[in-house]
């Protein structure tokens, strides 16, 4: 291609970019970057055959092996490693900048590549809320219906109703749902400091 060319394809695109950004404020009140304007997190979702209306940022990377169940928002700069195993259930909310792994290469880096990466699996049970940047380690299991907390480091398991924050995270309380009815109880004020 010469450089004519490629100054108008270079056009052509931030034309279209303008031409979205403008169509996506007018509609969403949102400006987004230029992949998210032509991406569809539903189809990528579909694409990764996850469960009926999931969605997933075009921003979030996604390795290996993930399942996802229904209904699941997955937001933008999100990390899925599913390298070990990981397993989302239906109607979580996955904020924001969260990543959850499935291997490490903490003994690989010490031993100077002698040793392998570890892989353990990751479970997130159903209707779960991870904060925005929390970080959820391999071998994790997370029950239904817990909060975690922003920022959080999760290295243990939780149980269902969990409500849990903090690096690394404590139970601090417990979810109770009555219907449409939802309360965070925590079992004391200051338990978490
Ligand atoms: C975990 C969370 C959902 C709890 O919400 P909540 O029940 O309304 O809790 P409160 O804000 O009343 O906090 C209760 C206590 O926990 C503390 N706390 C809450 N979240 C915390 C966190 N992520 N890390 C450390 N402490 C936290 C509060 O400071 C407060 O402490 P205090 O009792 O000593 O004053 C919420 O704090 C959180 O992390 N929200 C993220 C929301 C967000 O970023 N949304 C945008 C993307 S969807």
């Amino acid at each position: 291609m010469n450089k004519a060319k490629i100054k108008q394809a270079q056009n052509n695109i931030r034309n279209l970019h303008v031409f979205l950004r403008t169509e996506i404020k007018k509609k969403w009140n949102r400006v987004l970057p230029f992949n998210e304007e032509i991406a569809d997190r539903w189809e990528k979702a579909k694409y990764l055959k996850f469960g009926r209306g999931a969605s997933i940022y075009d921003n979030s990377l996604v390795f290996g092996d993930v399942k996802v169940g229904k209904n699941t928002w997955i937001g933008p700069f999100t990390i899925l490693d599913g390298t070990g195993g990981l397993t989302i259930g239906s109607y979580c909310s996955i904020s924001t900048g969260v990543q959850i792994y499935t291997h490490d290469s903490v003994k690989w880096a010490l031993s100077a590549g002698k040793a392998k990466y570890e892989h353990s699996s990751v479970s997130i049970g159903d209707s779960c809320y991870i904060g925005p940047n929390a970080v959820i380690a391999k071998g994790v299991s997370i029950g239904k219906r817990c909060v975690i907390g922003a920022n959080s480091l999760v290295n243990k398991h939780l149980p269902s109703h969990s409500i849990a924050f903090g690096i690394p995270a404590k139970i601090v309380g417990k979810v109770s749902v009555e219907g449409k009815k939802i309360k965070l109880e925590y079992f004391s004020s200051k338990s978490h400091k």
